[in-house]
């Protein structure tokens, strides 16, 4: 059995399609069971509960062979995420794959990567089998864009002339789902020897390192309507996000990261999904294809998923 955190998010969600369409026992781990219903369908095991609550991380541990730890961008990710593979450790689980940043590192200016690094480094010294997948940006960022790329044709964003490796979600899936089911996700007595990918950080990215003005291209492409990106200061974005309702230490965070990315964080390609999956990962374009009606409605270009 493969338990799966994060099971109802944009990354978590396309884990447990991947796992299910080849054909693998999943139990994800979610807070609301019937949002994880509608989001996953009647083939997934689900176990409510919370990583704030102790017992139900114990609970749907029971049994598993396999986690994926994913979580979001909670200040408490640290202390919940080591709780869970202490626990993981406990429960027998021969395997742990903690889906992390492209950047990730203790004491990273980012806080978001900062958290994962810390994480990271608590998950190498926990004796279970082990295997951390930084994932580059994903193209699903951008679908936060769409009601005002659909009202204005304008895409706004902090990146500057920032290449970015950016990656579908869907990729993330397969390549977790590649990782997780590989020999030796099963429980088994401690004694055998487990195949599969152990102690392998794994660098997951798109097929090319894209500006956002590329993405704004990709955009017009799949609507048939001119979008164009509009590079605005960090300030401007932070207050943005904020007048649309995120918290302001998002809000920073995000900033801060597209601050890196104008460094060059974001700019590596890696040949891991298509190593590990054995196909090419998306492009933008594709992932433009697939949401254009989401980018598309106001601007009434007809545009169909
Ligand atoms: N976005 C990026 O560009 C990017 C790039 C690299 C790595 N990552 C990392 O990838 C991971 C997943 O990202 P994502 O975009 O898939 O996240 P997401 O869409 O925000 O999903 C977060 C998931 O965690 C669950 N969750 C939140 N708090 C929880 C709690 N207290 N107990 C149990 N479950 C909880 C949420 O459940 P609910 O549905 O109940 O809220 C949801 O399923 C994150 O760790 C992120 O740092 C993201």
């Amino acid at each position: 059995m493969i338990v799966v955190t994060g099971a109802t998010g944009n990354a978590g969600s396309e884990v447990v399609r991947a796992l299910l369409a080849r054909g693998l026992g999943v139990r994800a781990f979610v807070r609301d069971p019937g949002k994880a219903r509608r989001a996953l369908g009647e083939d997934v095991e689900l176990a409510a509960g919370d990583f704030a609550d102790p017992g139900s991380v114990r609970a749907a541990l029971e049994g598993a062979g396999t986690l994926l730890l994913s979580c979001a961008d909670d200040p408490r990710r640290v202390g919940w995420e080591t709780a869970a593979i202490d626990a993981a450790v406990a429960a027998g689980v021969r395997r742990v794959v903690k889906l992390s940043a492209m950047a990730a590192g203790p004491g990273s200016p980012v806080a978001f990567w900062d958290w994962h690094g810390q994480v990271e480094q608590h998950l190498r010294a926990s004796g279970a089998g082990w295997v951390i997948l930084r994932a580059n940006w994903y193209m699903s960022n951008v679908l936060a864009a769409a009601p005002g790329v659909a009202a204005e044709g304008r895409l706004y964003a902090p990146a500057g002339d920032a290449r970015i490796a950016m990656i579908d979600p869907r990729d993330v899936g397969a390549a977790a789902a590649a990782v997780l089911s590989s020999p030796g996700h099963e429980a088994r007595p401690s004694h055998e020897a487990s195949p599969g990918h152990e102690g392998q950080t794994y660098l997951l990215t798109g097929p090319r390192a894209i500006t956002y003005a590329e993405v704004a291209a990709g955009l017009s492409a799949a609507t048939g309507s001119t979008v164009e990106f509009v590079d605005v200061p960090g300030d401007a974005a932070r207050a943005g996000m904020i007048g649309d309702g995120r918290p302001a230490f998002a809000a920073g965070q995000i900033v801060a990261m597209f601050g890196a990315l104008r460094q060059g964080a974001g700019a590596q390609v890696s040949p891991a999904v298509e190593t590990l999956t054995g196909r090419a990962p998306r492009d933008f374009a594709s992932f433009a294809r697939d949401h254009a009606r989401l980018f598309a409605v106001a601007a009434g270009t007809g545009a169909a998923r």
